[in-house]
């Protein structure tokens, strides 16, 4: 074959895949090398050694096409943890930080201000993270399947590791140290014991030691009965000194491979994982056993809150109920991880009341980026709103304006470590998240867990900017459909407050019909929405499951009255009559048909406003964003009828003409 035939099969047949690898894999970090005639008049000036300092250097070396930087070390300025000071005139930039890793956020920080084409002459930066601990939760299994994940194999090669390094650890670590990530649970919180073998130890080591480069700790979900699992003790009793022991040496093995662990994550006497109480013993006694052993490496145990049991209590009650009595009795090194809401990451859910009821024990936010009930990665759902939502919320519980991020960021009640969580949606595909929208969800997260002030607008605007371009003509458009986006699919979901209606187990379409015979009641959709001939909702007022008496006031009276209850919470709260009169005039079935039309018209609105962008947009992703709406939008009139027929049954309402008639 000549050069020539070489060279054009080459173009014709490789460059295409080399294309399309490229299009999704690069995230938000596209910046573009700087040209050679740049370089010979910049200086990237470090004076410091450490080598994440240096990793700061070169990412500025090869991409900052700005004025010269000066990087500087300040070990006083402890005010900044690990933040930077940014400030610049139009010949010299200097970034200051107190810690390296403030030094590498600082150049991310000024790359982002590039892309974005924003003014750099007069810089005057100064950024200190809201949470210490800012960390995702993979909820990988060892056989690499991912549970609630929608975007391939886990990234962990853990049959490579750990001499095999795929390129893509480096690329995961340095994608989350440019959004301010800095830590990460490798393992599913439903947590095989094996990965506190010995065996596979030395493959978190592996992993470990490629992002320690970036700035991030890995922390593991530990099986609270691995000692009894792995060790054949008679039992993991927290109580007994050989299982304190079997802790204990565990921890020092761990520490000697890898210096930095950050700590474990527990899901405990929660679906049937074990816990304490298997032995009579509390989540506070299990909590601390681990924290005792972890403590003097200054690790950390974030101890999950997701409890519930099949009995007469209401589901959403049940972490309160068994969390606020231990206030106090935790270790000052136990992190207690709640979720958002207190049913389960729903599409929307009240703030869960526990957030502030525990004023002697720090608490942080579990978060779900991967879509297990947001049409997984088929629907476009941006998530930022939905995140801003609870961070924002009002508890009350110490006066007006204790928002859930100022119990949780330690600015009301000082604790040892803040931190925030989220369950990433990050998986073996070539784009990262499935949908190429999914990747601005781990962005936000990012973003938000380094400052929660930040809007969704604004955190939209720039990862639009960085991921697609810059122009003004499909920022805006883009943008107001990314915010748009999470409130369409509550409307054609779950509207008004209506809550786990999923199909059984796989939570992707709707099944409010769903009856397995002898299944967990508090796993059927029934249970949730209640609805009967007098109408729809769960009655958690003072007459039914009082579930508001877990708010402070105002909200509990707020919540409880059927007249002051956001609308959009109201099905949460009440059972409410088909013909009860809405703010709008209409009835709460007109209102219920009106939503679930809202929903299917507005994904249909966001089909409209994609196909006008082509221009702006390469063929690749252009392509599949709209596939995946094509089926958001067959989804959605899914989830409409669906649910609209059923709930018909019981309401005997005839469907609005106004509204798109069932197919
Ligand atoms: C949900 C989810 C489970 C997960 C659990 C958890 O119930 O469906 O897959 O294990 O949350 O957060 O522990």
């Amino acid at each position: 074959m000549s050069p020539i035939t070489r060279y054009f099969l080459y173009v014709t047949l490789l460059l295409p895949f080399l294309g399309h690898a490229e299009n999704g894999s690069q995230l938000w970090l596209r910046y573009v090398p700087v040209e050679k005639s740049v370089v010979n008049k910049r200086t990237i000036d470090l004076r410091a050694t450490h080598a994440m300092a240096q990793l700061a250097q070169k990412e500025l070396e090869n991409y900052w096409a700005g004025q010269s930087v000066v990087l500087k070390l300040d070990k006083k300025l402890t005010r900044l943890k690990e933040g930077y000071v940014i400030k610049g005139n139009i010949s010299r930039i200097e970034l200051v930080a107190a810690e390296p890793v403030g030094l590498l956020y600082g150049a991310y920080h000024l790359l982002r201000l590039q892309e974005m084409g924003e003014d750099i002459n007069h810089l005057q930066v100064e950024e200190i993270p809201d949470y210490d601990i800012r960390i995702l939760n993979h909820w990988d299994n060892l056989d690499r399947t991912v549970e609630r994940g929608y975007a391939g194999y886990s990234l962990w090669k853990w049959e490579e590791l750990p001499h095999q390094l795929s390129p893509r650890y480096e690329q995961y670590a340095r994608a989350n140290a440019s959004i301010g990530i800095n830590a990460t649970v490798l393992n599913n919180v439903n947590a095989s014991p094996e990965i506190l073998t010995s065996h596979y130890i030395v493959k978190v080591k592996a992993l470990a030691d490629v992002f320690r480069k970036y700035g991030i700790r890995v922390y593991l979900s530990a099986n609270f009965s691995s000692p009894a699992l792995l060790d054949g003790l008679a039992d993991s009793d927290p109580s007994r000194k050989e299982v304190q022991d079997w802790w204990n040496t565990k921890v020092k093995e761990i520490y000697q491979h890898i210096p930095d662990f950050g700590g474990f994550l527990v899901k405990a006497n929660s679906e049937g994982q074990p816990g304490p109480q298997d032995y009579g013993r509390t989540h506070a006694d299990g909590a601390n056993m681990l924290a005792d052993a972890l403590k003097p490496y200054g690790g950390v145990v974030m101890w999950r809150a997701f409890v519930y049991n099949p009995s007469e209590e209401d589901r959403a009650k049940q972490a309160y109920q068994e969390f606020v009595p231990l206030d106090g009795e935790f270790r000052d090194n136990v992190i207690i991880q709640i979720k958002n809401g207190p049913i389960d990451f729903q599409p929307r859910e009240p703030f869960t009341p526990l957030f502030g009821a525990m004023q002697h024990t720090a608490q942080m936010i579990e978060f779900q980026i991967t879509q297990e009930y947001l049409g997984f990665s088929n629907h476009l759902a941006y998530l930022a709103p939905l995140f801003k939502e609870t961070l924002d919320a009002d508890t009350y519980s110490a006066g007006e304006g204790s928002t859930v991020a100022r119990v949780t960021d330690g600015s009301i009640w000082r604790h040892k470590k803040t931190a925030i969580s989220a369950v990433a949606n990050i998986g073996e595909d070539t784009n990262w998240t499935g949908h190429h929208f999914g990747q601005a969800n781990w962005y936000a997260f990012g973003r938000l867990a380094w400052n929660h002030a930040l809007s969704s607008e604004e955190i939209a605007r720039e990862w639009i900017h960085m991921t697609f371009t810059g122009d003004a003509d499909f920022v805006k458009p883009i943008q107001q459909m990314m915010i748009d986006s999470r409130e369409a699919v509550v409307d054609y979901m779950m509207p008004l407050g209506l809550h786990h209606i999923f199909a059984f187990d796989h939570h992707y379409g709707p099944e409010p019909w769903g009856d397995r015979k002898g299944g967990r009641p508090d796993w059927m959709p029934w249970y949730y929405h209640n609805a009967d001939t007098a109408g729809l909702g769960f009655d958690r007022t003072t007459t039914g499951s009082n579930a508001v008496s877990q708010y402070s006031e105002p909200l509990r009276s707020i919540f409880n009255t059927i007249e002051t209850c956001p609308e959009n919470l109201l099905l949460w709260f009440h059972h409410v009559p088909w013909t009860h009169s809405m703010k709008s005039g209409r009835t709460l079935w007109d209102e219920l048909c009106f939503h679930y039309d809202r929903g299917v018209q507005e994904v249909r609105g966001f089909q409209k406003i994609w196909d006008k962008l082509e221009p702006y947009v390469d063929e690749q992703r252009f392509s599949e964003v709209q596939s995946k709406l094509k089926v958001q939008a067959k989804d959605a009139v899914w989830w409409k009828d669906a649910c609209l027929l059923y709930f018909q049954t019981f309401s005997n309402m005839p469907i609005p003409y106004e509204i798109e008639r069932p197919i």
